[in-house]
């Protein structure tokens, strides 16, 4: 094996990861990827080979706990009635030539087509051997092109029975819930090719249909500068923020976005697919962390005093514990961390925000061989050694200045 890359931590008593066996949540295809890698002494086969563990990998519950998808969907595939203006018209229908498809030329009695439909389109339609001989092609697709097609003309373009996101989701109803009924919703969605800007309906190389790798449409789309979200706050262009940034987070590192966002929406904060606070202060309750606690120890924060737990230590002293368990203000882990990639190690953040105004002050985070430091920003310099404890005076007031 050449990747000696190691987790931290991982191989340790009280490993700072979680493991599948101590979480009850409901399985997630991304995460599953996760708790394999993350918990089986092969993780470093995984590093060289995350495509082979990704499928080791238990296979999602779920997926089989909900109704089977339709393969088929009942449309009206009659050319529009006269006086109905269509979007587009079939080039062979509009020939008026009915015996291209059907075994009349009568248009009053055309009769029944004349090959079967799969045949019959993919025989005009020839680029589409290709499509379908893709290593991912769409059940739907498989089954009949008629599925989403009006083989004569459309009010819509692309002969589409039914705009896009509506046709996709009156058979996805599972991602009907995720969309539509959503409190955090994805612009992705409905901007655009909608389902399209993101899955090819027929056939692809990429796993779930998808038109590209999920970490390349979602580092294009939010490469850019200036993109706001709902609340008109501007978003991170990650195209910047990865190149500028090279500590990256392990599964940033994977090009794994899935393995924290839904791209399709939900109920939670920023599109996770657990809750996270979204405020920089918050009372502890593990239950709001649960979204880092998916793959790391709950321990961190949990327990007041630990040799082996965590790093962020002095001595014993779990410093974890001193800043995020409080009753009220607890800082949450953005006070000190990137999630996404940091210039630092540890993914230690560079400032935190100060005030309304958006400035930003310095965290100045020194790592030493045996710990760190941090100076005046949310109180004077102090430094932790996780092996012995340094004896420092107690803070006038331990609540950063606000
Ligand atoms: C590109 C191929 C194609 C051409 C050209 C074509 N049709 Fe069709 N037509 C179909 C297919 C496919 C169906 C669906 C049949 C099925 O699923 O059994 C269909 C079905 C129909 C139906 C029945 C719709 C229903 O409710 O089941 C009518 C009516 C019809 N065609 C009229 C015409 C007329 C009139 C013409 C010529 C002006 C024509 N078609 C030309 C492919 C074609
Ligand atoms: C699940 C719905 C669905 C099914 C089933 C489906 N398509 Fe499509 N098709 C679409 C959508 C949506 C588009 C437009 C967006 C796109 O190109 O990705 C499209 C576009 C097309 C286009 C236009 C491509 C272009 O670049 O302009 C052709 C041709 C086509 N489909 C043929 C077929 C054939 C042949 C089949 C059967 C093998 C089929 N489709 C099955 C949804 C479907
Ligand atoms: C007799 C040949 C022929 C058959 C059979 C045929 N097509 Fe086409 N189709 C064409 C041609 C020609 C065009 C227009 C070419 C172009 O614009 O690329 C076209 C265009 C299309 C488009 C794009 C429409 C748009 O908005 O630009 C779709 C979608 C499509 N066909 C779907 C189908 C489906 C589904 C079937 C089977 C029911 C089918 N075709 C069967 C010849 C055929
Ligand atoms: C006629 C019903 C139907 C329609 C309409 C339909 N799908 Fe599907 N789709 C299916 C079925 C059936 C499967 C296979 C489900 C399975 O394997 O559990 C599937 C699978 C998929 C998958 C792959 C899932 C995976 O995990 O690999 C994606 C992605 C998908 N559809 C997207 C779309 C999009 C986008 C549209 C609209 C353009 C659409 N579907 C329209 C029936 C449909
Ligand atoms: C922003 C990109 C994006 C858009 C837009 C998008 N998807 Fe997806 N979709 C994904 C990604 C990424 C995955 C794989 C998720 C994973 O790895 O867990 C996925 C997975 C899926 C799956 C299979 C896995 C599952 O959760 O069951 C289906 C079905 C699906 N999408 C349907 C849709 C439909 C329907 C739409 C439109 C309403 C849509 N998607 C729009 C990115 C997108
Ligand atoms: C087609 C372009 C496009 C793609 C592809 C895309 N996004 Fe987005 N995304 C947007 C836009 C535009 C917004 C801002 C509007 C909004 O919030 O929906 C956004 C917003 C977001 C938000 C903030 C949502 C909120 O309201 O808090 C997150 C998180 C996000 N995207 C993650 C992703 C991830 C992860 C992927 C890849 C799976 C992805 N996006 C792919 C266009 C895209
Ligand atoms: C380890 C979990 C995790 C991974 C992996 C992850 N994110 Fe995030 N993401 C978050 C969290 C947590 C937030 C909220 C950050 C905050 O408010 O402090 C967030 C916020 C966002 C936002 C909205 C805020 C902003 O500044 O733009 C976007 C967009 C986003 N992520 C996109 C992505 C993309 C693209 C990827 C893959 C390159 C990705 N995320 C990978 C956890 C993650
Ligand atoms: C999907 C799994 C996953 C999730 C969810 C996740 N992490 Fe991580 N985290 C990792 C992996 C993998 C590493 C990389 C360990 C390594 O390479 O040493 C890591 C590393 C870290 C590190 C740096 C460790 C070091 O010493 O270098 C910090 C800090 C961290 N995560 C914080 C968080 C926070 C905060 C959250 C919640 C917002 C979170 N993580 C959610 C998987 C995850
Ligand atoms: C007050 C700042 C601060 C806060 C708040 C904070 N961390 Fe840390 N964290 C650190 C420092 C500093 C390190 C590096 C310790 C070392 O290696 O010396 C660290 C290391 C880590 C590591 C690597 C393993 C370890 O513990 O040594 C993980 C995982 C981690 N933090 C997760 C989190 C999570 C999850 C949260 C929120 C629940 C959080 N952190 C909140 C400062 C903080």
């Amino acid at each position: 094996m050449n990747n000696t890359k190691t987790i931290r931590g991982a191989s340790l008593p009280g490993a700072a990861f979680a493991s599948p066996a101590t979480s009850n949540r409901r399985p997630h295809p991304a995460r599953s990827r996760w708790w394999g890698a993350l918990a089986l002494a092969g993780f470093c086969a995984w590093l060289a080979n995350p495509a082979g563990a990704a499928e080791a990998a238990a296979k999602p519950k779920e997926k089989n706990d909900r109704p089977p998808i339709p393969k088929v969907r009942k449309n009206n595939l009659a050319p529009l009635p006269e006086g109905v203006k269509a979007a587009v018209s079939h080039a062979p229908f509009e020939s008026g030539d009915c015996t291209l498809c059907h075994k009349n030329k009568d248009p009053q009695n055309p009769g029944p087509i004349s090959s079967p439909v799969q045949e019959m389109c993919i025989g005009c339609h020839e680029e589409f051997q290709t499509v379908m001989a893709r290593p991912f092609k769409h059940e739907a697709a498989k089954e009949s092109c008629v599925n989403c097609h009006n083989p004569h003309n459309s009010k819509r373009p692309k002969l589409l029975v039914e705009e896009t996101g509506a046709l996709c989701l009156s058979c996805h109803t599972e991602i009907k819930a995720l969309t539509i009924d959503a409190k955090v919703k994805h612009e992705a969605l409905t901007k655009g090719d909608q389902c399209s800007n993101c899955h090819n309906p027929h056939g692809a190389n990429v796993e779930h249909l998808l038109i590209k790798l999920a970490f390349d449409l979602c580092v294009n789309c939010h490469g850019k500068d200036g993109i706001k979200d709902e609340q008109g706050k501007t978003l991170t262009n990650f195209q910047k923020l990865l190149e500028e940034n090279k500590e990256w987070h392990g599964p940033v590192s994977s090009k794994d976005c899935s393995a924290c966002h839904n791209p399709h929406g939900g109920q939670n904060f920023r599109l996770l697919n657990e809750e996270y606070p979204a405020q920089f202060y918050s009372p502890y309750n593990p239950k709001l962390y649960a979204l880092c606690f998916e793959c790391h120890e709950s321990t961190i924060v949990t327990d007041p005093e630990t040799t082996t737990l965590t790093q962020f230590r002095n001595g014993k002293q779990n410093l974890h514990y001193v800043h995020v368990n409080k009753a009220e203000r607890g800082r949450t882990c953005r006070a000190c961390h990137e999630v996404h990639a940091s210039v630092q190690k540890h993914q230690i953040r560079d400032s935190v925000p100060y005030g309304t105004r958006g400035w930003k002050l310095p965290i100045n985070f020194t790592p030493t061989p045996t710990g760190g430091s941090c100076t005046k920003t949310c109180h004077e310099t102090r430094s932790y050694t996780n092996t012995v404890a340094v004896a420092e005076p107690k803070p006038a007031n331990g609540a950063p200045k606000k």
